[in-house]
């Protein structure tokens, strides 16, 4: 699909990648040439994908962070450019859920899915930024999902955060273009640990599957290819954009 080097040189910070979807992602770009910084609070699962990287002829390093709490990000951040090099592509990816109906959901549960998708999102983005104004050119990635398009029962946080990072692109995309930083996001649907109970549970599995008009979900191997395209320069042209890779189910 990609040459192989489609992201050659292009230092990679991927945030939640020590599995699901993030692990995808940063192999997909470690397999283009990217030096990835593959960033977890969960740091061993984070090695573990950077050591597969480089097993595949890749160059990658795990760090460990809190993508919630900005001293941490912002030694991060420092850290990848003294291992790796300046940062020129970020994918603000990690996510939790806390699910409770909402007037059952304590402030506790709304503020952490709050804090971890777009309060983390927002710290990585003002950690990098200002490299890439300077060198004026950066990529910046942000996993959205339907439930920030469609809504979701159960999730008023998560629905809340995800729709709050669409409007995070597109401001962010309106900023930065001045500086030649091009911003988009996607709304995936994937088979990973985080959906396993919709996958599994048969309160929901077959509800879900109905409202994809592809019937199935994603294996995240699968849909990473679109997180190269929009970091490498097919996409110069392309920015402030919401691409659903999610089998057909945000499509209204
Ligand atoms: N799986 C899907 O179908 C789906 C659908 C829509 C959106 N998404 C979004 O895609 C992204 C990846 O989801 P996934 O399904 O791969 O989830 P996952 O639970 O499999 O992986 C998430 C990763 O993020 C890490 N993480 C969580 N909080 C963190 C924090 N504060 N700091 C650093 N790392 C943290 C976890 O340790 C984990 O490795 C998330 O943003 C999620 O909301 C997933």
């Amino acid at each position: 699909m990609f040459n192989g080097k489609a992201l050659e040189g292009k230092v990679a910070i991927v945030t939640g990648a020590g599995q699901g979807i993030g692990a995808a992602i940063a192999r997909a770009y470690g397999a283009q040439a990217a030096p990835v910084a593959v960033v977890d609070w969960d740091v061993e699962a984070a090695e573990q994908v950077a050591q597969s990287i480089r097993a595949a002829g890749g160059k990658a390093a795990a760090f460990k962070c809190d993508v919630a709490d900005r001293a941490a990000v912002d030694a991060m951040v420092a850290a990848v450019a003294t291992a790796l090099g300046p940062v020129d592509v970020l994918v603000n990816n990690a996510g939790i859920t806390r699910t409770a109906m909402l007037h059952k959901m304590s402030a506790h549960q709304w503020q952490q899915v709050i804090d971890v998708h777009l309060t983390g999102s927002f710290n990585c983005l003002q950690a990098v930024v200002g490299g890439m104004m300077e060198r004026q050119r950066g990529w910046i990635i942000n996993t959205v999902s339907t439930a920030g398009i469609l809504g979701t029962i159960g999730q008023i946080n998560y629905g809340s955060a995800k729709a709050g990072l669409i409007g995070f692109t597109k401001s962010a995309a309106r900023e930065l273009a001045r500086y030649n930083i091009i911003v988009n996001c996607v709304a995936p649907g994937a088979a990973t640990p985080m959906t396993e109970t919709i996958r599994t549970d048969e309160r929901f599995k077959q509800r879900t599957l109905d409202r994809i008009p592809l019937g199935r979900w994603a294996e995240p191997e699968e849909i990473a290819p679109l997180w190269v395209f929009l970091a490498c320069e097919g996409a110069s042209y392309v920015t402030g954009q919401l691409i659903g890779a999610d089998g057909g189910m945000s499509i209204h």
